[in-house]
């Protein structure tokens, strides 16, 4: 057995095809559904909105990891929790009173992620290290599946662990973006919990297996 996570993202999905994919992840040992908000304006993209995420949590038989790359998302949680999340990861850089924002997560009844762009240091989280449920390291710069994986991320995560050592032992580290059966295994010797995966499933030519062999390769 293993404590780590494999969260599907449904960022790759085929749309037209969203209730077979949603299968797909049911049926696979992945762990979570990494569900990608975007607004076109925190990130130079749009997926899509709550209304689609509520059709996805009413077939998803495992909880829902929301990924908000929104500006100001305190205007949308409630939203969000409505909508069916498990886990809302707000930005760092959207977030001009994160303690608060983290708080009113908290009051949802959700679990509470930061999430944290290339550019942006992990010791920027240290004062509210404690207040967080799981960080998510970009490792790509968010908007767009498909890209490739930033090699620095390793240094991150290491750094995250040792930040959050002794005062938050439970965080989760989540990594998003160029994850796949190539990167994961020195992910999570680097100290990862949580590897998004989204082009690198959904694009294989089984689906299912390429799920399978994300798991095994972080069970080792
Ligand atoms: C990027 C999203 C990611 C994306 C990852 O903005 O946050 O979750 O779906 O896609 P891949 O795994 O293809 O890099
Ligand atoms: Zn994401």
């Amino acid at each position: 057995t293993t404590k780590h996570l494999i969260a599907p993202s449904v960022l790759a999905a085929d749309f037209a095809r969203l209730h077979d994919e949603i299968q797909m992840v049911n049926e696979s040992v992945a762990d979570w559904f990494h569900i990608d908000i975007m607004d076109g304006l925190f990130v130079p993209n749009i997926s899509f909105g709550f209304p689609v995420m509520q059709a996805i949590a009413k077939h998803a038989q495992k909880p829902l990891d929301v990924h908000l790359m929104i500006v100001d998302p305190d205007r949308y949680l409630q939203h969000c929790k409505d909508a069916g999340a498990a886990v809302i990861t707000v930005h760092y850089e959207a977030c001009t009173h994160l303690h608060r924002t983290l708080s009113a997560i908290h009051e949802l009844g959700c679990k509470a992620g930061v999430a944290l762009n290339p550019h942006t240091p992990v010791s920027l989280l240290k004062d509210v290290i404690r207040d967080i449920d799981l960080v998510c390291l970009m490792s790509v710069n968010p908007g767009f599946g498909g890209q490739q994986f930033i090699e620095h991320t390793y240094t991150k995560i290491s750094e995250l662990r040792a930040l959050a050592s002794g005062v938050n032992d439970a965080l989760l580290i989540e990594v998003d973006g160029g994850v796949s059966i190539r990167n994961a295994a020195q992910l999570v010797e680097a100290g990862a919990d949580v590897l998004v995966a989204g082009s690198s499933v959904f694009a294989a030519e089984n689906p299912t297996e390429a799920v399978r062999q994300l798991k095994d390769v972080t069970s080792r």
